[in-house]
């Protein structure tokens, strides 16, 4: 099994790590690598991977959009969201598919169940292409309502008009978010607010948090985003965004391979690879 990521910069990729490990575990023989490709050099690159007899591929910045017309087929969740991050080659066919979105809803599901979901207030932060998978794959729970916060608040309308919602939408400044805390039982930011190495900034104050609500944020490097710390200060339940990164992975890998590895395992492993609390 021939696999790899693809995207620029690619050094900072968990995925060969990860992948690595999986099909030791699972006693697949094969390799996983890092490939740094850049922009104008995509199409020859893809070529050469199919040449080269890859089975697949993820794909990462700045490339999840670029593949798209190099691809034979895509899946529908892919085609919504106009992103690709996995590629699987299948009788000489490329086929994108996008597993951000069902990713998170897995990392989720640790921490609230389908019935909770559906009695939830959610508020998305951001609504860029992360806030778009994780809108669409939140849309069978059917959370009692959905608010999208956004910075350009015509983005989040946007978003939110192509979602089949039956409770309340709405879409709010940063501040209205801020405001209306105390109402909302997840929230979620989708913002790279936080990242590496701007790590005391956040998208919205987080301090007033419904008590007992959960904060989820799709960073996972630093483990506890400001925005993470914030709220559990608040009194609120948290979750990093590891499990995301791992159950994106794991869908990726169990469509190239047919098998299913260890996530929660390797949500551990990455965890304490990259430290802190
Ligand atoms: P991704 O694919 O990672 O979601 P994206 O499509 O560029 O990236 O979307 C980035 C999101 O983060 C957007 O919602 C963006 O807000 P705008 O739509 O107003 O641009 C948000 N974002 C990025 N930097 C931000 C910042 N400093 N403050 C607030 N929001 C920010």
């Amino acid at each position: 099994m021939k696999l790899a990521v693809i995207g620029h910069p690619i050094k900072q990729s968990k995925s060969p790590f990860m992948h690595t490990i999986w099909l030791g575990e699972l006693g697949i023989s094969g390799s996983y690598e890092a490939k740094d490709i850049l922009p104008e050099a995509l199409a020859g690159e893809v070529k050469a991977l199919v040449k080269g007899g890859y089975d697949g591929w993820n794909v990462t910045i700045p490339h999840k959009e670029a593949i798209i017309p190099l691809l034979d087929e895509v899946d529908e969740q892919a085609a919504v969201l106009g992103a690709v991050n996995t590629v699987i080659v299948k009788d000489g066919r490329l086929i994108g598919k996008n597993t951000d979105g069902t990713g998170f809803m897995k990392s989720l599901l640790l921490k609230r169940t389908a019935v909770d979901i559906a009695g939830s207030r959610v508020c998305i932060i951001g609504a860029g292409g992360a806030a778009k998978g994780i809108a669409g794959a939140l849309v069978p729970y059917q959370p009692k309502s959905l608010s999208i916060a956004n910075r350009t608040v015509s983005k989040g309308e946007r978003l939110l008009n192509s979602l089949i919602i039956n409770g309340e939408k709405s879409a709010l400044t940063m501040d209205e978010a801020e405001a209306q805390l105390d109402e909302f039982d997840i929230v979620i930011n989708t913002t790279s607010v936080g990242m590496v190495p701007d790590t005391d900034q956040t998208p919205i104050n987080m301090t007033r948090v419904k008590k007992n609500s959960l904060a989820a944020d799709i960073i996972y490097n630093p483990l506890q985003t400001a925005f993470l710390k914030q709220a559990s200060e608040g009194g609120a339940d948290t979750l990093n965004g590891v499990g995301m990164f791992v159950y994106q992975g794991a869908t990726a890998f169990e469509e190239w391979t047919g098998e299913k590895p260890d996530a929660e395992k390797m949500i551990k492993r990455i965890s304490e690879s990259i430290g802190g609390t």
